[in-house]
């Protein structure tokens, strides 16, 4: 069957499709039926299925004969350490970590948040958490206490896991002060903390409250527990247009399901193969296809610490993938933007043996065709650009490479994948035609894998996705479609940009720099940047009477959004300004600033108050170098 058949059969009979899918997951209780639709909208999938993630990413494939096979190779470039894990000793070092948290009172339904640097014990208590019917909630290393702090008083942890310190090529960062740092800001208070000592930064424990890693691990195994199919396996949060964060929510039997059923169809692996996505836990990414999908479907994966340059050169992707066998390898365009700034021509790629890698996969950011070409010309494999968003947790759209390799068509993440009805819709909420730009929806229900609901924030659940078109999930991107159906995701309709393929928001930095003393009004805006995708800029009104020198007052800020959000916001820049360009009703004009920042035409909005502030607006963008004539 080729794409258009398999495509043209879930469309004919949903249940079906999925139903034999669910046949790949082992059940301790089958599901009767796959769609659970009482409660719509809001849609759930295999609920009365009785199942454990752990156990079908760990103990299944020991018990098949997979024990000796390698689950997990640690490569860190950035500390020279190695570690192969089978599945076996993966099973033992799982079953007695989640013995330990089990020993300290954590059950099913506590939340445990999960902040760590990319080594394998951050996978080790992920699946320690699900073997036990916890939820886990990982924060990524890059975000500082208060960010941390945010996720804290959302989930509600009983207790908090953590890296002692994360390595950064120019520096260490130590994570437990950062830790400490949350719990004090948080109203909520975890009942321990568990911290995974590393030998570059050891951490002071407070006796009695912070405790080593070790000690939880040398525990008595315990079991797999079974859960219900619709029983929370994680939260993750992500940027929405606010400060506050949409925690995602997984459920268990859907993830199990979806994720496996990708491993061949997608990414054309079989069980056994090495897969490797160069991402973090933090994301998205790195739950679906660091963690669980590879493990699920029986796979090697890599975790690998460090990035793909400077440890110690543009060279290290193909190394790692030279000496592990990597099949297929994903990650993002903005990675390869990276390496290839580095190495223009491919030099490194040539020193290395990559007759293992089938193919690659890019995703988290529009990949550029330049980017796309490079990697074409120099790994000589096809490069899959996909699309998908935290909320789904995998791809909406595809090339199915497992099934069949559809023509690539540069700039474009190909086709909507079985579960996924894609329209392109007016603001009325009417499909426009092939070619024209418009905002993408999802015909509910979504499939399995997606996100039921959000945490704690059914009402935001409605407003943010299910409100605008009333029967469809709103992905938050424009973009259109070509006469034969491929996708072409443009722009994201909402505050939210994607820095080096993470997902921030400007509503959150503005915030933050509101709160500086001196700042009357703000607004940030994403614009173009060649390594990154987007950066973003800051423009600064000071209160009426500030006689604080600009530099002073921008350093500040620039200091306070890193302290506040963290440096993976990357704020560098900001300007100030006497006022912000808006619409008569208030409105700050940030699509306006965003294309004079990057050149391009625009035209005049129709309702600006005073089309002279933006020569204010280009004046000042031009001091750094943007909206050049
Ligand atoms: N812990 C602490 N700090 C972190 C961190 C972590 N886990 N990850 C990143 N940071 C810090 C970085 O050190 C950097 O700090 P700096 O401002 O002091 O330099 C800052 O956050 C920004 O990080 P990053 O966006 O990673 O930029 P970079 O300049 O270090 O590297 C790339 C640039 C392109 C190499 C890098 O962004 C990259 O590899 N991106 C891949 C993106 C990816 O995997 N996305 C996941 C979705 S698929
Ligand atoms: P995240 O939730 O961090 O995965 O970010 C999701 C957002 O990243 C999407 O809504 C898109 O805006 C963008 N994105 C992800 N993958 C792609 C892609 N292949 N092409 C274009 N944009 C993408």
């Amino acid at each position: 069957m080729g794409y258009k058949d398999v495509y043209a059969r879930w469309q004919a009979d949903p249940e079906g499709f999925w139903m034999d899918a669910a046949q790949a997951i082992d059940w301790d209780k089958p599901p009767s039926k796959a769609l659970f639709d009482d409660n719509a909208p809001i849609y759930e999938w295999f609920s009365d299925g009785m199942v454990n993630t752990c156990y079908n990413a760990v103990d299944r494939h020991v018990e098949r004969g997979r024990g000796d096979q390698v689950a997990i190779i640690y490569d860190s470039p950035i500390t020279g350490r190695q570690q192969k894990i089978t599945y076996a000793e993966l099973q033992d070092r799982v079953a007695r970590f989640a013995g330990g948290l089990a020993a300290r009172g954590i059950a099913k339904g506590d939340r445990v948040i999960i902040y760590m640097p990319m080594v394998p014990e951050a996978l080790i208590a992920m699946l320690a958490v699900t073997r036990i019917g916890a939820i886990h909630s990982v924060v990524f290393g890059g975000f500082a206490s208060n960010e941390l702090a945010v996720r804290i008083d959302d989930a509600m942890p009983k207790a908090i896991i953590a890296g002692s310190a994360g390595i950064e090529p120019n520096r260490i960062v130590p994570y437990k002060p950062l830790l400490d740092g949350a719990i004090d800001i948080a109203k909520h208070k975890p009942d321990f903390t568990v911290i995974f000592q590393r030998e570059e930064k050891p951490a002071d424990l407070k006796p009695g409250y912070d405790i080593d890693w070790a000690e939880i691990a040398a525990a008595d195994p315990v079991a797999c527990l079974p859960v219900e199919g619709n029983h929370p396996c994680y939260v993750l949060y992500t940027s929405g247009t606010t400060g506050q964060p949409k925690g995602v929510i997984r459920h268990t039997a859907g993830h199990l399901v979806a994720l496996n059923w990708t491993m061949k169809n997608i990414y054309n692996v079989d069980p056994g193969d090495v897969f490797w996505a160069a991402s973090d836990v933090g994301w998205v990414v790195g739950h679906s296809y660091i963690t669980y999908g590879p493990l699920v479907h029986g796979n090697t994966t890599i975790v690998f610490e460090g990035k793909p340059v400077g440890t110690p050169d543009a060279g290290t992707f193909w190394r790692v993938i030279s000496e592990h066998g990597v099949k297929s390898f994903f990650t993002a365009p903005t990675a390869f933007r990276a390496v290839k700034r580095e190495d223009p021509t491919g030099e490194f790629v040539t020193k290395y043996d990559l007759s293992c890698l089938k193919t690659v996969y890019l995703a988290g950011e529009r990949a550029d065709p330049d980017t796309i070409v490079w990697a074409q010309n120099h790994l000589k494999v096809p490069v899959i650009d996909h699309w998908w968003q935290t909320e789904t947790g995998y791809s909406i759209a595809a090339n199915p490479v497992g099934i069949e390799l559809l023509p690539v068509k540069l700039g474009s993440p190909s086709v909507p994948m079985p579960g996924y009805d894609i329209h392109i819709l007016d603001e009325g909420g009417h499909e426009v035609k092939a070619g024209t730009l418009g905002a993408i929806a999802i015909k509910l229900p979504l499939p399995p894998g997606t996100l039921p609901t959000l945490w704690n924030a059914e009402d935001r659940y409605r407003k943010s996705y299910l409100t605008t078109f009333p029967g469809y999930y709103e992905t938050g991107d424009a973009g259109y479609k070509d006469e034969e159906g491929y996708l072409y995701i443009m722009a994201r309709t909402d505050d939210v940009i994607n820095v080096a393929g993470h997902r921030l928001s400007t509503g959150g930095m503005e915030e933050v720099l509101a709160s500086h003393p001196d700042v009357a009004e703000c607004a940030v805006i994403g614009v173009t940047d060649e390594l990154k995708g987007q950066l973003p800029l800051g423009f600064l009104c000071l209160n009426a009477g500030a006689t604080r020198d600009h530099k002073e007052v921008v350093a500040e800020c620039v200091k306070l959004v890193r302290d506040k959000i963290g440096p993976v916001a990357a704020f560098k820049a900001a300007v100030v300004v006497d006022r912000l360009p808006k619409t008569r009703s208030g409105k700050i004009l940030r699509g306006t600033m965003v294309s004079i920042a990057d050149g391009n035409a625009f035209k005049m909005p129709a309702t600006i108050d005073d089309p002279q502030i933006l020569d204010e607006i280009t004046e000042a963008l031009q001091t750094l170098g943007y909206a050049k004539p």
